[in-house]
C-alpha cells in the first residue's frame, strides 16, 4: 500500500516530513526507474549518497529485491525515520547509517545515486533545517571528494543523478541516457 504512489508513502513519516518531499525526497518514479538501472545482477551493492528520509533506498528495495541498498546519512533524525519507515515496510534488502558520506570506503559499493545531496549548502530557501553549516567551501568540498571517489571507482561502475549540478562527476563518466527533461541521468564508468 505505501508503494502505490507518492502520498500513499509519505503516510510513512510526520507531516513536517512529507511536506518537504517535493524538495528534497526522491519521487517513487525516479527511484523505480534509477534502481532498474544501478541493479545490473543479484546482489549488487547501491550506495545513495545522502538518504535523507531513505525515500529513494526504500522505494529502489521493493522495486529490486535481487539489489542491496545503503544509505548513508548526516542528520540522526533522519536516519531515525528512514529505519522507522524500514521496519514498517518489512523490506530486508536496506540499511541507513548514520555519518558522513567521508566516514564511508565507497569500495564497499557497486553503484550509485545522488540526488543532489550538497545543494542545499549554497542555496538559501527550503533547507532541510538549520542542523549544519551552510557554506560554498563545504559545497565545493564535498564535491571535490565525491568527484574522487567517483575517479577511483572500477569500469563499469554505474552511476544515477537527479537534478544535479554535475561538479562531481568525472569525465571517465558517460552519460548513457536522460530523462524527465533531462533532469535524471544515467551514467557508466569508461
Ligand atoms: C536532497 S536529500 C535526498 C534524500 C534521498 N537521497 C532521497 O532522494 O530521498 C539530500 C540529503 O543528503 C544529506 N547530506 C548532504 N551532505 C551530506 C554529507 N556530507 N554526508 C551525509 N549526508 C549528507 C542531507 O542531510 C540530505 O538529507
Amino acid at each position: 500500500m505505501w508503494f502505490k504512489d507518492d502520498p500513499a508513502f509519505h503516510t510513512l513519516y510526520p507531516v513536517e516530513l512529507s511536506q518537504m518531499a517535493r524538495r528534497h525526497w526522491t519521487p517513487l518514479l525516479v527511484a523505480r526507474k534509477a534502481a532498474r538501472f544501478l541493479v545490473t545482477q543479484p546482489g549488487d551493492r547501491i550506495l545513495d549518497i545522502g538518504s535523507g528520509a531513505g525515500k529513494f533506498c526504500l522505494a529502489a528495495a521493493r522495486e529490486c529485491p535481487q539489489g542491496k541498498f545503503t544509505g548513508i546519512e548526516q542528520r540522526r533524525n533522519l536516519v531515525d525515520y528512514a529505519n522507522q519507515a524500514l521496519e514498517i515496510t518489512g523490506l530486508t534488502n536496506v540499511e541507513f547509517l548514520h555519518g558522513n558520506i567521508t566516514d564511508l570506503n565507497f569500495k564497499d559499493f557497486d553503484h550509485f545515486y545522488f540526488y543532489n545531496s550538497f545543494y542545499e549548502y549554497i542555496v538559501d530557501s527550503e533547507k532541510i533545517d538549520d542542523q549544519i553549516s551552510f557554506s560554498s567551501d563545504l559545497f565545493n568540498y564535498y564535491s571535490h571528494y565525491l568527484y574522487k571517489q567517483l575517479c577511483k571507482a572500477p569500469e563499469g561502475t554505474r552511476l544515477v543523478t537527479y537534478h544535479s549540478l554535475e561538479t562531481e562527476i568525472p569525465p571517465s563518466f558517460q552519460l548513457v541516457a536522460t530523462e524527465i527533461n533531462d533532469q535524471l541521468k544515467f551514467w557508466v564508468k569508461l
